[in-house]
C-alpha cells in the first residue's frame, strides 16, 4: 500500500507485512491512543473467529481499530455489528458495490463473503480496551479450493480494480462517524441501519441440527428465529449455518 495522508485525530499505521493486525494493536495495548488504526498490506497469520485463520495475501485490505469505550461490558459486542455496517458504507462509496450483511457480521456481495471481523477484548490491564479487527477481500486473486464456494472479491465480483487506499479511507470514515454515533445514541441508529442490511431476515436458518426462519434482529443484535415446529429463540452471536446466501 503507498503512503496515504489519512485526515483523522487517532494515529493511521500503514505497514507492509504484519503477522496479524489485531496482534499488533493488541502489543500497543497499554500506550495506544482511541481509536489507532493499522492497515497492513498482508498478514502472515491473519486470525478469524474461533479460532481458524483468515487468509490474507496482497490484495486484501487488513486493518484494526483499538478502541477505549467507557462502557457497560455488556454493550461492547455491538461495535461488531457497527464494524460490519461501516463496511456495508464503505464498499459502497469506494467501488459503488452494495453489500448485505449475514448474521452477526459477514459482509456478502452477490453471495459471496468479501469480509470478516474479528472484535477482540484486551482486559486485564491498567487500561483495558478493544480490538476490532477487519478482511476485506478487495483485490484477493484467488482462493483455495476449499472456500471457493463461499469467499470471493469485491473485484472478480465487479471487475472492477479496488483502489486500497481510497477502500482504507472510506472504511476509517464510516467507522469513525459511527462510532461517534454509538457513543451519543446509544447505538439505536446503527442498530437500525444493521436490520436494513441484514440478509438472513425472512430465510432459512440452521442452526444446532435445527431449521428454521430468521424474523428478525433484537435489540441486543440476536437473530429472532422460529423453529419448524412453532417456538421462537433469539440466537445470540454464534455460529449459525445459514442456507441460501452464499453461491445465491
Ligand atoms: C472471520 O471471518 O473469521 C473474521 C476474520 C477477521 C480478519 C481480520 S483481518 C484484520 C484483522 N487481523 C486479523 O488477524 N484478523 C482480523
Amino acid at each position: 500500500m503507498s503512503a496515504f495522508s489519512f485526515d483523522r485525530a487517532a494515529p493511521v499505521l500503514v505497514e507492509g507485512c504484519v503477522d496479524s493486525t489485531n496482534l499488533y494493536l493488541r502489543r500497543l495495548a497499554d500506550t495506544a491512543a482511541d481509536g489507532t488504526a493499522v492497515i497492513a498490506a498482508s498478514q502472515t497469520a491473519g486470525r478469524g473467529r474461533s479460532g481458524r485463520s483468515f487468509l490474507s495475501p496482497e490484495g486484501g485490505l487488513y486493518l484494526s481499530v483499538l478502541l477505549r469505550p467507557e462502557l457497560a461490558p455488556e454493550r461492547l459486542p455491538s461495535l461488531t455489528p457497527l464494524a460490519a455496517v461501516a463496511v456495508c458504507r464503505a464498499v459502497e462509496a469506494a467501488c459503488g458495490a452494495r453489500c448485505g450483511i449475514k448474521w452477526p457480521n459477514d459482509v456478502l456481495l452477490e453471495g459471496k463473503k468479501i469480509c470478516g471481523i474479528l472484535f477482540e477484548s484486551v482486559l486485564g490491564r491498567e487500561k483495558p480496551c478493544v480490538i476490532v479487527g477487519i478482511g476485506i477481500n478487495a483485490n484477493t486473486a484467488s482462493f483455495p479450493e476449499e472456500l471457493r464456494a463461499i469467499a470471493g472479491s469485491i473485484a472478480a465480483v465487479t471487475g472492477q480494480r479496488v483502489d486500497l487506499n481510497a477502500l482504507a479511507a472510506a472504511l476509517l470514515r464510516e467507522l469513525d462517524a459511527l462510532y461517534a454515533r454509538w457513543l451519543t445514541d446509544g447505538g439505536g441508529s446503527v442498530l437500525e441501519e444493521y436490520r436494513g442490511l441484514c440478509l438472513n431476515l425472512g430465510r432459512e436458518v440452521l442452526a444446532g441440527g435445527r431449521r428454521g426462519v430468521a424474523l428478525a434482529v433484537g435489540e441486543d443484535y440476536s437473530l429472532l428465529v422460529r423453529w419448524d415446529g412453532g417456538e421462537e429463540e433469539a440466537l445470540r452471536f454464534g455460529e449459525v449455518s445459514v442456507r441460501g446466501l452464499y453461491g445465491a
